[in-house]
């Protein structure tokens, strides 16, 4: 009897409850999660990443890591022997198609599949130093997945689907960085049946459609600074549509993507917002310079910062209603992100230094919502009914969610926001062209974000506490300039 029930759970997922961590990552690298790649297995990690499709492994050694799926050693494997190849913003790999059982040791109820997997043989400006990851697990649709001539490169998750024989969802509750002097991410990751879901958070879900299914392409409203913090309700009436921002926003697309640090925003409204930040923050007792604000450096205190900086509001279409929106506002830690934490020891000698780097940044003309837009939120991506669920969670950051608000008109009218497109439209064919076209996924603004600027200056504060300087490099250049 108690085998019986011991099956039926692990067929219907019903272990969603004790509460464990199985994502981790360093600042700024986001959140990776174990696998156990090929009989026997071999265990690695790979990067969380709603931003792309494929299960992509490194499978060589790398001048800055030697770990890698050996594939010799796998009596499992599949090898089709065909090239495949993703292009990312800013790197890009070429590898080889082949199958073998992926198991992810941390998701219990969950069984081995048999899946494709990219494995990559040479890549450029893909794996970065130190992250800890040695692949992707791509988690969006079939169209910007991984190709090559007349290959189809299935997801992990599909051939879930497949094996299981119904629809799977995921979620994903990202916490930042672990306490002020730990700036290590962590976070959990679970897949969710459809057919059997038990939400054991009672806050309220609130749900925005999936627009088109490639990347998890939403409709983002507006995204401005919050006047006053402690009545929320102000987003209901004083908050007017802003147009001309909505279409801008929307135009190219707008994603949701864990696998990118920042909230990516087109110039203009970069701009918009950060102004404004750096005026409130000169108007409290932090000052702080515009290499901050407007380069994406790293500003550091000899202690840990509270911030008494406005909110941030990230308006999404509702998906009960074209005439609804809500809300997704983020406090001062969710945008100002911990990329350092080291308290002094006296052994060492060492300095205490608490960096923080803004987590947004100004992009083309896409709209982008990296995981700094999802650290304090429970995501539930409903992939089946294409929806992304968003509630406050117990951990990270203490964001939360308003809403829904009325307006008079359709919001994907006044927007013009595409509509969801049946499934039967997301062809091989414009799957191929789409991703030779518009191939920016997650990874690439990631490397794009650690890349060589990295380099530390001075921050003053106007009352009481010392300079610090991180690099000498840094303080000689402060003083000439
Ligand atoms: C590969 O297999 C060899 C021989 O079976 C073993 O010695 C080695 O440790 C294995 N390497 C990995 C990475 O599993
Ligand atoms: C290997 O893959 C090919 C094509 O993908 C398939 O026809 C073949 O049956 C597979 N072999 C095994 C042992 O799974
Ligand atoms: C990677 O880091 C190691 C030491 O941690 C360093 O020796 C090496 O030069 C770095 N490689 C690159 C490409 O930055
Ligand atoms: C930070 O937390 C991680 C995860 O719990 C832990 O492995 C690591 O040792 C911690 N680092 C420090 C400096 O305490
Ligand atoms: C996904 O949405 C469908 C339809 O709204 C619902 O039946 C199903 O339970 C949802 N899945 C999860 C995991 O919430
Ligand atoms: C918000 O509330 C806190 C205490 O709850 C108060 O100290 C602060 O001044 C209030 N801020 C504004 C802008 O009203
Ligand atoms: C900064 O302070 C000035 C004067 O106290 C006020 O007029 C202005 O609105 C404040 N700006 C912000 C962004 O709080
Ligand atoms: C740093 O360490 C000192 C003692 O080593 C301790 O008193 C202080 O509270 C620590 N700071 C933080 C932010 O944890
Ligand atoms: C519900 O949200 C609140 C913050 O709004 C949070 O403190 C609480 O932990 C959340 N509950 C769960 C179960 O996540
Ligand atoms: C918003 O619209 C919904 C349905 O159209 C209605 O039930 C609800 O009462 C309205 N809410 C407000 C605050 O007007």
């Amino acid at each position: 009897m108690l085998f019986i029930i011991f099956q039926l759970c692990s067929v219907y997922l019903c272990g969603i409850g004790a509460e464990e961590f199985n994502l981790f990552g360093d600042a700024g690298l986001a959140y990776a999660i174990e696998v156990s790649i090929g009989h026997p297995h071999q265990k690695l990690h790979v990067l969380v990443d709603t931003g792309s499709t494929t299960l992509a492994i490194a499978s060589y050694p790398r001048q800055d890591s030697n770990k890698y799926f050996h594939a010799d050693n796998s009596s499992s494997i599949n090898d089709s022997g065909k090239e495949v190849h993703a292009t990312y913003s800013q790197g890009m790999w070429v590898g080889r198609l082949v199958s073998d059982f992926i198991n992810f040791p941390s998701l219990t109820t969950i069984p081995e599949v048999r899946s494709d997997i990219a494995l990559i043989t040479k890549s450029h400006k893909f794996f970065m130093n130190g992250s800890g990851w040695q692949g992707l697990l791509g988690l969006a649709y079939l169209p910007v997945g991984a190709t090559g001539e007349n290959v189809i490169v299935e997801s992990w998750l599909e051939s879930l689907d497949r094996t299981l024989n119904r629809p799977m969802s995921f979620e994903l509750k990202l916490c930042a960085a672990q306490s002020a002097t730990n700036a290590t991410h962590y976070g959990s990751f679970q897949i969710l049946d459809d057919f059997n879901t038990i939400n054991e958070n009672r806050n309220k879900t609130f749900r925005t459609p999936i627009l088109r299914k490639r990347w998890y392409e939403v409709g983002v409203i507006s995204i401005r600074v919050m006047s006053n913090v402690n009545n929320s309700d102000v987003t209901s009436d004083k908050y007017n549509i802003d147009t001309d921002m909505c279409q801008t926003l929307n135009k190219e697309k707008s994603i949701v993507d864990s696998g990118t640090t920042n909230i990516r925003l087109p110039n203009i409204y970069f701009r918009k917002i950060v102004d404004e930040l750096r005026s409130a923050a000169q108007n409290s007792s932090t000052l702080i310079l515009d290499e901050f604000w407007y380069h994406g450096e790293v500003a550091c205190w000899p202690e840990p910062q509270e911030w008494s900086l406005p909110w941030l509001a990230i308006d999404l279409l509702n998906y009960d209603q074209d005439n609804q929106y809500f809300t997704l506002e983020l406090p001062p830690q969710n945008y100002m992100r911990v990329v350092a934490a080291r308290n002094s020891s006296a052994e060492s000698g060492a300095v205490s230094e608490f960096c923080y780097k803004l987590g947004l940044e100004a992009g083309s003309t896409e709209t982008v919502l990296g995981y700094t837009a999802m650290e304090g939120f429970q995501v539930l991506f409903n992939r089946s009914a294409s929806w992304i669920g968003w509630q406050s969670s117990n951990c990270g950051p203490n964001a939360r969610v308003t809403g829904p608000y009325n307006i008079s008109t359709s919001l994907r009218s006044l927007c013009q926001l595409v509509n969801p497109e049946p499934d039967v439209a997301v062809s091989i064919k414009a799957a191929q062209w789409v991703l030779c076209v518009i191939s920016i996924i997650a990874a690439g603004f990631l490397i794009y974000l650690l890349t060589p600027c990295v380099k530390m200056f001075l921050t003053r504060r106007l009352r009481n506490s010392p300079q610090i300087s991180l690099s000498q490099a840094a303080l000689v250049e402060q003083e000439s300039a």
